[in-house]
Parts: C-alpha cells; sequence; structure tokens
C-alpha cells in the first residue's frame, strides 16, 4: 500500500511538472484527485487495511493528497495571471471608436398631440374617462339620440356615418360626443372628463379632410356652471397648448346637444392670417366646438337642469397638429411615411 501511495505521488509530481497551461494542469488534477482516481480509491480501501497500520497509512495518504493539491493550486495560479496577461495583450479596446447607431423608434405626432392635451386637462382638473364609457363602435342611441339630434338630422345620413350592414343602428361613432352620456348615466354629478379617440365619418378624403381623425371630447357637469368657466377654461388650453402668442376667435355655432353653442378659431399659421388654400382664404381654422349641455340632453340621462349645468367641447386632434407644426396636409399623418415621421 505505502509503494503504492508513492508510485502514484512519483507519477502525479512528474506530470505536475509537465504540464503547461490551464487546461493540462486541470487534466492533471482530474486524473490523480478527482472522485474516481486512483488515489481516492486507495482512500476507500482504508477500511481493509489492519488496524495498526491505519494511522500510518491514513497520515501517508492524506500528505500526499495536501502535497499534490497545493502543487497544482500554485501552478494554476500562475498559469491564470500568465494567460490573462496574455489575453488582456491581444484583446485591446479602443474607447475612442465611435458608437454603433441603433436606431430608435418614437410616439406617432398624433399620439404626442393627445399626450400634450391629455397632460394640459389633467392639470386643468379633468380626468380621463373609463374607456368602456366610449366605444369606437357604438348604437344610434348614444351617438345621436341621448344627444338631442332629431330623427331626421343629416349627420344620422348614411352619406356621413358609417352603419353597419349586418346589424341595425350599429355604427362607428362619428364624434367623441358619444361618450357625453353614457358618462352621464354612469356617474353622479359633479362629472369632470376629457374622453379622446377615433372618430368615423363617412366623407371624400382631401388635404383637410380624412373619413378617420381623432377628436377630445370634454364634459363637465355640477351645480352653478357657467359659460365664462368655458370660455375661461379653453382659453388657458389654447394659451397652454401653442404659447400664448396665437390669435383665436370665439363664435357662435349650432350643435344640437349645446345652447349655446360656440366653435373656435385659431389663426391659420400657414399664412399668418393673410388667407390661403389651407384656411379657404379666411385666414382662421377651426379647431373645437362646445356649448353649454342642452338642458334636454341633461333630462335624457336623469339630471335635473334645474339643479345641474354643464359645459362640453370637442376638440380635432389632427387639426391642433396641423397648426402647431404648419403640417398642410392631413393625409401625412396615416400614410406611414417614415420622412414625415421622423421629424417628431
Ligand atoms: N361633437 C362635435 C363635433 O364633432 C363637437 C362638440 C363637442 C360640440 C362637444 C359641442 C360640444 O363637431
Amino acid at each position: 500500500m505505502e509503494n503504492k501511495i508513492h508510485q502514484i505521488e512519483q507519477e502525479a509530481l512528474a506530470e505536475i511538472e509537465k504540464a503547461t497551461d490551464l487546461k493540462s494542469l486541470e487534466n492533471v488534477k482530474n486524473k490523480y484527485l478527482s472522485r474516481n482516481s486512483e488515489f481516492n480509491n486507495l482512500k476507500k480501501g482504508m477500511k481493509d487495511i489492519p488496524n495498526e497500520k491505519k494511522p500510518l497509512i491514513g497520515s501517508l495518504l492524506n500528505k500526499v493528497s495536501q502535497k499534490l493539491t497545493s502543487l497544482i493550486d500554485e501552478k494554476n495560479q500562475i498559469f491564470y495571471q500568465k494567460e490573462l496577461n496574455e489575453k488582456l495583450l491581444k484583446e485591446k479596446i479602443d474607447i475612442t471608436l465611435d458608437g454603433e447607431y441603433i436606431p430608435q423608434g418614437h410616439v406617432h405626432p398624433l399620439s404626442q398631440t393627445i399626450n400634450e392635451i391629455v397632460d394640459i386637462f389633467n392639470y386643468l382638473g379633468f380626468s380621463l374617462i373609463d374607456p368602456k364609457l366610449s366605444p369606437e363602435v357604438e348604437v344610434e342611441k348614444y351617438n345621436f339620440d341621448l344627444l338631442n339630434f332629431p330623427k331626421e338630422h343629416p349627420a344620422k345620413d348614411m352619406q356621413d356615418t358609417f352603419y353597419c350592414t349586418s346589424a341595425k343602428n350599429v355604427i362607428l361613432r362619428s364624434q367623441t360626443s358619444n361618450a357625453q352620456a353614457r358618462e352621464m348615466m354612469n356617474t353622479k354629478p359633479p362629472i369632470k372628463i376629457i374622453s379622446p379617440g377615433r372618430v368615423y365619418r363617412n366623407e371624400s378624403v382631401s388635404a383637410r379632410k380624412n373619413n378617420l381623425f381623432h377628436q377630445i371630447e370634454g364634459l363637465y357637469v355640477d351645480k352653478n356652471v357657467t359659460m365664462t368657466q368655458l370660455k375661461g377654461v379653453l382659453n388657458e388650453f389654447i394659451r397652454l397648448y401653442f404659447g400664448s402668442s396665437r390669435p383665436t376667435r370665439f363664435r357662435s355655432s349650432y350643435f344640437p346637444f349645446t345652447e349655446p353653442s360656440v366653435e373656435i378659431d385659431v389663426q391659420c399659421i400657414m399664412c399668418q392670417g393673410k388667407g390661403c388654400p389651407t384656411c379657404s382664404n379666411t385666414g382662421w381654422l377651426e379647431i373645437l366646438g362646445a356649448g353649454m349641455v342642452d338642458p334636454n340632453v341633461l333630462r335624457g340621462v336623469n339630471i335635473d337642469p334645474e339643479v345641474y349645468s354643464g359645459f362640453a367641447f370637442g376638440m380635432g386632434v389632427e387639426r391642433l397638429t396641423m397648426l402647431k407644426y404648419a403640417i398642410d396636409d392631413i393625409r401625412l399623418f396615416f400614410n406611414n411615411d417614415e420622412r414625415f415621421l421622423k421629424q417628431f
């Protein structure tokens, strides 16, 4: 047994001596010190050694095992350093090189405008409507009837509104005002919400009109809501959205669901009010319709118009974006032309 141990020791020492790198040293370690090595098998054979010889053989095995382990570790350290130094010399990084350009996508200009407007109205105390109360696929009742549209109103005509051919009364909403009645039936006043989204109109497409576009609806219902507040809120919105320098005007108008009604125009950015094709030579562009909620609408959703009043407004997102950035064709928003989108 002792001879066998010494023999293995000599062999192992010779092989450690011969090892030239981490890999070959690892092989030696496996061969002599791993669990299945011959040396380890000798340790397992201890139980067959006569008792009086056990201390001697045992300590010899330990001594040799420790000696081999520390020799291998020592050499391992040297090889590791050597290989690391070689690697560091070879793999130099030039930190002055330019980084690789990774193009990044970004938010669509219309979504940017919506986000901006939502932020402004949040600041003015309006919160976002629950999207469930603002569906794009709608029934006539919410888009028209509860908004005080007479049965024969021209907007209800197939030429203006997209009707579903397989289900009666189902339409693509023509205005975000569809959210008004839903919100008022769902929530007791005070109500102060905005509702952004897509709307659809059966119109011929041109530089100024698309049959899909975006609106942001606003609705404020409480005791003692006044027209002055409506003006104040919308003027403040315009100031915050455009900066203070844009001339605007309030014009009286008509909507079935507001009384009195107004429209707000902003001076045309293309011609600075002088008149051009974009503004049909008027010098002004309409950005929103608004007014005091008609008492008939309040009654229709069981809110007492003697106690409560409200105002509503609906603005065109494309128009507002075109006016801010001097974009002269609405179709640019929908063509997905990167040369256009990249500029935002
Ligand atoms: N829904 C109207 C439109 O699409 C705008 C509007 C909204 C007017 C709210 C008054 C009140 O033209």
